[in-house]
């Protein structure tokens, strides 16, 4: 065999292996640097060689793949949905029917009901193959390079015993911490919220970049396996076996013996639910024994031996104070109920969300409405309806506000948007903040000696109104400024002062960020619906900001990802004289707004994530290795903490950086061992 071919075939192995060590079995045996240098290495000698590329190879977990269209796929057995109900007593009827036809007594397994949705992965001679959604039951979506990406689903198996061809169903879901993380960051960007994290994590497998869904962390839990020659009797049998061929097997999983058994286990996860970093809405009971499954049958749409109990969400009536309208940092006004406070699942309930204009029409909200309230899994109350046996005779409808309470400017609509904004960006309080605050971000420009607090205080103090003040500002006019933060529920009171050495990291913070790439700045400055990703596309393309403010919307659109209301939001910022000042003063400033040779040569993002200290003496300046981390995507931290991802280590490095690094167990690597990480050689 070929060399290569072989180290290729190697590295696969080496690199899956440590994969599962970390995501199945929670016991790493490299550090992540080993990792990342193996899998780097792998990756150029597939850049190379395509053609010895394994179909397990790992590195489809970083993804990069772009999916045209997803392909339909004819299910091999078809996905089946459950009965569900939300009583105990039709639970108690479930198990009646089930001992009718098969015996006196019936064991059962029973599992939590995940919040996401059904994929099915077929797996062939120990090879992740194919994975498809549930569409309608009978066919569905190949995303196949989308589900790759999501670490828990292994792409060779362990053992030799498992059967030549077989799927295995599961949920595709979304952790909470990940949900609101990716909300946040829509927001930051003008995108709408997912409602939840279902949504989230059905928009996120529908996406047709496969690194963009490798970043959101979507996660898998089985639930099922489906195959000819299953060395199993049972269900719960068969889960197991699934652990020992590599799959991560979901914590909860216990078997009944009785329907009171399966009401215990329902009540106990009604309230633990709460403490779950991911979604569910309920149980699942399966017959455990297959040979009982089989002689239950299935009805037209469901098998009989198995049910969904719902968890109920629990609802209250209250009367509407008011209605209050938040301007947010991107100018969405959001519509807000003040409630009567009503207990309900365990917190005091006083305002909740009426998202937008859209929905209040819908709940036909009059005032002096009683509302009902309901909370389920998620933390969040959620306004379902209006009582309307308790609505006053005459009772006006509630009308969305028609100018800015924060300005006073006209609010617009766009039509097929469904939230109505303040159109004053350059000049509305929380507008203006929020593009600060966005100008800082860690993605953005990356100054987080200055943070959000700080940002306020330059904002209130009149010192920065907008991006561009802040390479004005001078050590005179920071030092002593201080703020007093009141605390919320009775945390102490925080004072914000700018002493010396604040002054001085803000300031040097300011000076590093000139040079932030090109493509970072111009997701800095904010240009509506231009995110993260677009902006990278929009640098790559046009190069420099010349070029791009004076681009067309053909011009535009050229760029993948562009379309009509991106094009248009681009067209008309450059339109503006204001930001057109901005800009040049930004330029003027020494920032940016060029793709340097490197960049144009299509430099990687392989440090996005990471956050390097550097410390010693290096064969260039120790300036420009900083300025190379930020070109590769990560980001210079001065001091050691559990979060730093390396140490670089020049020589004459303090004894007390290298004492902390190892006692924190944060990898320490060499100037030489920094090139390899980024894929330079030492010479170039
Ligand atoms: S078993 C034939 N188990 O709930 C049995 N389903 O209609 C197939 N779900 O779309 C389903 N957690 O996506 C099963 N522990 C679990 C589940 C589960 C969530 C979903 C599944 C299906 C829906 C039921």
């Amino acid at each position: 065999m070929n060399p290569v071919e072989n180290e290729i075939i190697q590295l696969t192995a080496d690199l899956n292996r440590h994969n599962y060590n970390y995501y199945i079995l929670d016991a790493p045996v490299i550090s992540d640097f080993e990792f990342d240098q193996l899998l780097r290495k792998l990756q150029d000698l597939e850049r190379e060689h395509p053609e010895y590329m394994q179909p397990d190879s790992p590195t489809q977990r970083v993804g990069g793949s772009v999916t045209k269209k997803f392909e339909t796929v004819k299910h091999i057995y078809p996905m089946l949905s459950l009965g569900n109900t939300y009583s105990e007593e039709e639970l108690l009827e479930f198990d009646a029917r089930v001992r009718g036809l098969v015996g006196e007594t019936v064991e059962y397994a029973c599992e939590l009901k995940y919040d996401g949705l059904a994929i099915s992965i077929l797996y062939e001679d120990g090879v992740m193959r194919r994975a498809v959604t549930r569409g309608d039951g009978a066919q569905g979506d190949d995303v196949t390079a989308n589900v790759r990406t999501i670490p828990t689903v292994p792409l060779r198996l362990q053992g030799d015993d498992y059967p030549s061809r077989f799927e295995v169903r599961g949920e595709i879901l979304m952790p909470f911490a990940r949900f609101e993380a990716l909300n946040r960051e829509r927001e930051e960007i003008g995108e709408p919220p997912f409602a939840n994290p279902r949504n989230a994590a059905s928009g996120t497998l529908k996406l047709q970049e496969s690194a963009e869904v490798a970043r959101r962390g979507l996660d898998f839990r089985l639930y099922y396996v489906m195959g000819d020659n299953l060395p199993c009797q049972t269900h719960y049998d068969s889960i197991l076996q699934l652990k020992k061929w590599g799959f991560r097997i979901p914590d909860v999983l216990q078997k009944a013996q009785n329907i009171n058994e399966v009401i215990d286990f329902m009540h106990f996860w009604d309230t633990e639910r709460k403490k779950l970093n991911f979604p569910i809405d309920g149980i699942v009971i399966k017959v455990n024994r297959f040979a009982l499954q089989q002689s239950l049958g299935l009805t037209a749409k469901n098998p009989r031996w198995a049910i969904a109990y719902k968890f109920k969400a629990e609802k209250q009536s209250t009367p509407l104070l008011s209605v209050d309208y938040q301007v947010g940092r991107t100018g969405i006004v959001t519509p807000v109920a003040n409630l009567a406070p009503v207990p309900l699942a365990g917190t005091i309930v006083k305002r909740a969300t009426l998202h937008n204009a859209d929905v209040m029409a819908a709940l036909d909200i009059r005032e002096g409405d009683c509302l009902f309230v309901e909370k389920g899994g998620e933390i969040i109350p959620k306004i379902v309806g209006v009582d309307l046996d308790k609505r006053l005779p005459d009772a006006r409808p509630v009308q969305f506000v028609t100018h800015c309470p924060e300005c006073g400017t006209p609010l617009v609509r766009n039509e097929d948007e469904a939230g109505t904004f303040c159109p004053n960006d350059l000049h509305c309080p929380p507008q203006i903040k929020g593009r600060l605050e966005h100008f800082i971000g860690r993605k953005a420009m990356n100054l987080d000696s200055l943070g959000e607090g700080k940002v306020e205080i330059l904002y209130e103090n009149g010192l920065v109104k907008n991006i561009a003040d802040f390479y004005q500002l001078t050590y005179s006019q920071l030092f002593g400024i201080e703020k007093k933060f009141s605390g919320e529920d009775g945390k102490p009171d925080r004072i914000v002062s700018f002493r010396e050495k604040t002054v001085e990291n803000i300031l040097a913070g300011i000076d590093q960020s000139r040079s932030v790439p090109f493509d970072r700045v111009l997701f800095a400055i904010g240009i509506r619906y231009v995110g993260e990703t677009t902006a990278k596309k929009l640098a790559r393309h046009f190069k420099n900001i010349d070029a791009l403010s004076a681009a067309t919307k053909e011009e535009l659109m050229e760029v993948n990802d562009v379309g009509d209301r991106v094009a248009d939001s681009i067209i008309a910022f450059f339109n503006n004289t204001e930001n057109l000042e901005i800009v040049v003063r930004l330029q003027q400033a020494g920032l940016q707004f060029t793709l340097t040779e490197t960049e144009e040569a299509g430099v990687s993002n392989v440090l996005a994530g990471k956050s390097i200290v550097v410390s010693g003496v290096f064969s260039i300046p120790r300036d420009d290795i900083k300025k190379m981390i930020e070109q590769y995507g990560g980001k210079n931290v001065s001091s050691i903490s559990k979060n730093t991802s390396y140490v670089l280590a020049g020589e004459k490095m303090g004894p007390e950086k290298r004492k902390k690094a190892e006692s924190l167990g944060i990898p320490i690597i060499s100037e030489t061992e920094f090139y390899a990480l980024i894929g330079q050689t030492t010479e170039g």
